[in-house]
């Protein structure tokens, strides 16, 4: 046990608007312990990043969010959650599933499909993270994929098995508690490292699209902040915040 483990906590709902607008109602009134997972079978208005709706049929999958309190982080190194929280999903996932990967910012892919986002919203306190909600739209069971709503997957669909969702869930949170503790005690750079070995075309020649069109190039870092370092094929370097770089597949 360390004092930054999560507790064991898991609030259960039925339907609810979006589990990480919950956690925020939920944290703003009572005392909430650090780890406390809020899981709801249905959300009417799942959210996504950039104001896009997140999709996910009742039942069949995990939609859920993770309270923690990463006091102990600087606002301006908090993309190491969106890596530790990257690294616990798809460490879980390389069990079960081969290509698995994480597509920069913080989405899982399994081969070019996308199986996995991740909204984190946090509050800063002057120079530390006072709150964050870290949480996770995983397709499990779902077996139909709207064409036009992207690159959606789920883990049923790429292995043929069914999986128990309370079984996937406990996995998956010790598994980010694992990461989370490990970078609460200084083991960022290591975090760093492990989440760009696992990084989707990461030191592969590839084709990107960029404000200035369509080019070839290598990603090459990540930095602390979460800026993406990308070698065009002339040699010149560009940094990318996220939605300035689309990955051509
Ligand atoms: C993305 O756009 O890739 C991020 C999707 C995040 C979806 C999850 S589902 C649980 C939690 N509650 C929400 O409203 N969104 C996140």
């Amino acid at each position: 046990m360390n004092k930054h483990s999560f507790s064991n906590k898991t609030i259960r709902l039925a339907s609810i608007d979006s589990t990480n607008n919950y956690a925020l109602k939920l944290i703003q009134k009572e005392h909430i312990d650090n780890g406390t997972v809020i899981i709801s079978d249905y959300q009417t208005e799942g959210r996504g990043q950039r104001l896009n709706k997140w999709m996910s049929e009742g039942g069949l999958n995990l939609t859920f969010s993770i309270v923690l309190f990463p006091h102990w982080l600087r606002p301006d190194l908090q993309f190491l959650l969106s890596q530790l929280v990257c690294l616990g999903l798809a460490d879980y996932l390389s069990m079960h599933i081969p290509d698995v990967k994480v597509k920069w910012p913080n989405d899982i892919y399994i081969k070019d499909k996308k199986v996995c986002g991740i909204l984190i919203e946090s509050a800063i306190r002057g120079m530390r993270l006072e709150n964050s909600i870290v949480g996770i739209g995983l397709n499990v069971n779902q077996m139909e994929f709207d064409e036009n709503a992207g690159r959606g997957t789920s883990m049923a669909l790429m292995t043929g098995h069914r999986y128990v969702l309370e079984e996937v869930l406990s996995a998956i949170v010790k598994n980010i508690e694992k990461y989370y503790v490990l970078a609460s005690q200084g083991n960022g750079d290591k975090i760093q490292k492990k989440y760009f070995d696992q990084l989707l075309f990461a030191g592969e020649m590839r084709g990107y699209k960029d404000e200035n069109g369509f080019f070839n190039g290598k990603i090459e870092k990540v930095l602390p902040d979460g800026r993406l370092l990308v070698v065009k094929e002339d040699g010149t370097e560009y940094l990318y915040v996220f939605k300035e770089i689309e990955f051509i597949f």
